[in-house]
């Protein structure tokens, strides 16, 4: 049987600052022989935070949270979407522990709290044969900064108007997502996928989406198994890739 403790050996490295954690976990991996599951990195402060799809990260040092962890999850390739719903799913956990409101999921994996984002995942996974050996999940959670550049940022305090304990706020979401990874190893893949389209922002609603060609309006009617956006529009049946479209 399997205990309900994946990450019973994880190991937290505080940095005070360094350039990406994902980065660094990929060297961690790199060089050692054995890294146990749910080790945790934390930078106080993240010089050149990644983003998806070549983007960046920002965040004001000593402010937020970001952090990467290690998980070794031996599942096959073509499943990996299954990771980015269960990290997506404990973050929306997390936050309703917190007592906020109007979460959702923009697909495919970013976290808003009405029209405005609160966390981003990057997750980058380590291949061997057409499994997955390792895979660093890359979080970045707005906690305390109250000022971004971006318009449509936007952070606990700024919700809550109350300043939060960062490492608590870690400790607390850690859990959260040990739950949740229990969740992919037990193959409880319903559980997932219905937890996660119940939480995507315009599920069954009409909205604007654009290509590189077109601006169109259709409906989110799920998500493939390979993590592609499922439209209607109009009659057409169609399934959009990350590089292919952008949800308005
Ligand atoms: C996104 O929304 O584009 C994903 C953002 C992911 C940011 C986190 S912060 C910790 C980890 N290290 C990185 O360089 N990026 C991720």
């Amino acid at each position: 049987m399997m205990l309900n403790t994946l990450f019973h050996d994880k190991k937290l490295i505080h940095l005070q600052e360094i350039d990406s954690t994902n980065e660094y976990a990929k060297l961690l991996i790199k060089e050692l022989t054995y890294v146990s599951e749910g080790t945790t990195i934390i930078a106080k402060n993240q010089l050149h935070g990644r983003g998806q799809m070549g983007s960046s990260w920002e965040s004001n040092p000593n402010q937020n949270l970001t952090f990467s962890v290690i998980i070794s999850p031996k599942m096959l390739v073509v499943e990996q979407f299954q990771i980015s719903k269960i990290v997506a799913l404990a973050l929306v956990g997390f936050l309703n522990q917190l007592g906020i409101k109007n979460i959702s999921i923009k697909w495919p994996n970013d976290i808003y709290i009405k029209e405005k984002k609160i966390a981003g995942i990057l997750i980058e996974n380590i291949l061997k044969i057409n499994k997955i050996e390792h895979s660093i999940v890359g979080i970045g959670l707005n906690v305390n900064q109250v000022n971004f550049t971006t318009k449509n940022a936007t952070s606990l305090q700024l919700i809550t108007s109350q300043a939060y304990d960062l490492n608590s706020l870690l400790a607390r979401f850690l859990e959260i997502l040990e739950r949740n990874y229990f969740l992919l190893k037990s193959n409880q893949h319903t559980v997932i996928n219905e937890a996660y389209l119940k939480n995507l922002l315009g599920f069954q609603i009409e909205r604007k989406f654009s290509t590189s060609t077109e601006q169109f309006k259709a409906i989110i009617t799920g998500v493939s198994s390979m993590g592609k956006l499922q439209l209607k529009r109009g009659e057409q049946l169609m399934e959009m890739g990350i590089k292919e479209i952008t949800f308005l």
